[in-house]
């Protein structure tokens, strides 16, 4: 090799090594701005959650103890007026009064945080069903083999992922049964729910951006949780929830 070679196949290594530290030093850049991407959109994900669980708690503190109670008050005064007490109009005012006092007590508590009534989501997932008559539009089912305590903030997400899953299946399943199964290993606390409906699909949905607030809820809450969702459906085949929550993110 002469001279005019050997400096030819040392500036070709030099190169060589220089574009190879290049690429890689740009590739670092570029998994680091990724994963400080991925920690800012789940920072932004949970204050976001913090936020609307916070809004809905306050709205539901003001319904129960501002609002309600200022209609009883209204009740109490028609009452007090000598000699109209018994008068038919009033009566049905009171009668009015008392079934708006009701609806925004179930409406205060269906909106507030679980942990404010309840001491669990198998509890608060049972009272919701019943106290909108779900159980009386179809069958629902919930299979219940765990033990392990979700802790307030599991429980409250949980809950509402529920929440979401049996509306959806009152509103678009046509479904005769749901079945709500909650079970556990080791190291996940797994929910299951299978319906008998219509069934959807899932990814087309997304495609043609036809979902509303209900499944990405679901999505962003399972995410929340370090979680895992699968929905399995498809057209005339019923729809299946399957969601997977690591037992390190519960109590
Ligand atoms: N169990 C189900 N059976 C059949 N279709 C379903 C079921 N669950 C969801 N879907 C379909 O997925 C769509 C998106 O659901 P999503 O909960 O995101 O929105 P929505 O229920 O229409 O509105 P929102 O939840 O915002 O009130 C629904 O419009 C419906 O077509
Ligand atoms: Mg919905």
């Amino acid at each position: 090799m002469d001279t005019q070679e050997g400096s030819f196949f040392t500036t070709y290594i030099l190169t060589t090594v220089i574009l190879f530290v290049v690429a890689i030093y740009f590739t670092y850049i570029l998994v680091r701005q990724h994963k400080q991407n991925l920690r800012l959109a789940k920072q932004k994900l949970t204050s976001e959650i913090k936020a609307s669980e916070a809004e809905r708690s306050a709205i539901a503190t003001e319904l129960h103890n501002d609002i309600a109670p200022h209609l009883i008050g209204i009740k109490m005064r028609l009452a007090s007026i000598e000699g109209l007490s018994d008068h038919p109009q009033v009566e049905a005012c009171n009668h009015a009064i008392s079934e708006c006092v009701k609806q925004i007590k179930n409406l205060s508590r269906s909106i507030s945080p679980i942990s404010i009534y309840m001491l669990n989501f198998k509890e608060g997932i049972r009272y919701f069903i019943e106290q909108h008559g779900y159980n009386e539009m179809m069958n629902i089912e919930i299979i219940d083999e765990t033990t392990v305590d979700l802790g307030k903030e599991a429980n409250n997400q949980v809950y509402r992922i529920l929440q979401e899953i049996v509306l959806n299946t009152i509103k678009h399943a046509q479904a005769k049964d749901l079945v709500i199964e909650i079970s556990e290993t080791e190291k996940e606390l797994l929910i299951r729910t299978q319906d008998n409906g219509v069934g959807f699909t899932f990814a087309d949905n997304k495609r043609k951006k036809m979902s509303g607030m209900g499944l990405l809820s679901i999505e962003n809450r399972v995410d929340y949780l370090n979680g895992t969702l699968i929905v399995n459906s498809e057209a005339n085949s019923g729809a299946q929830y399957n969601i997977r929550i690591p037992k390190s993110m519960l109590g």
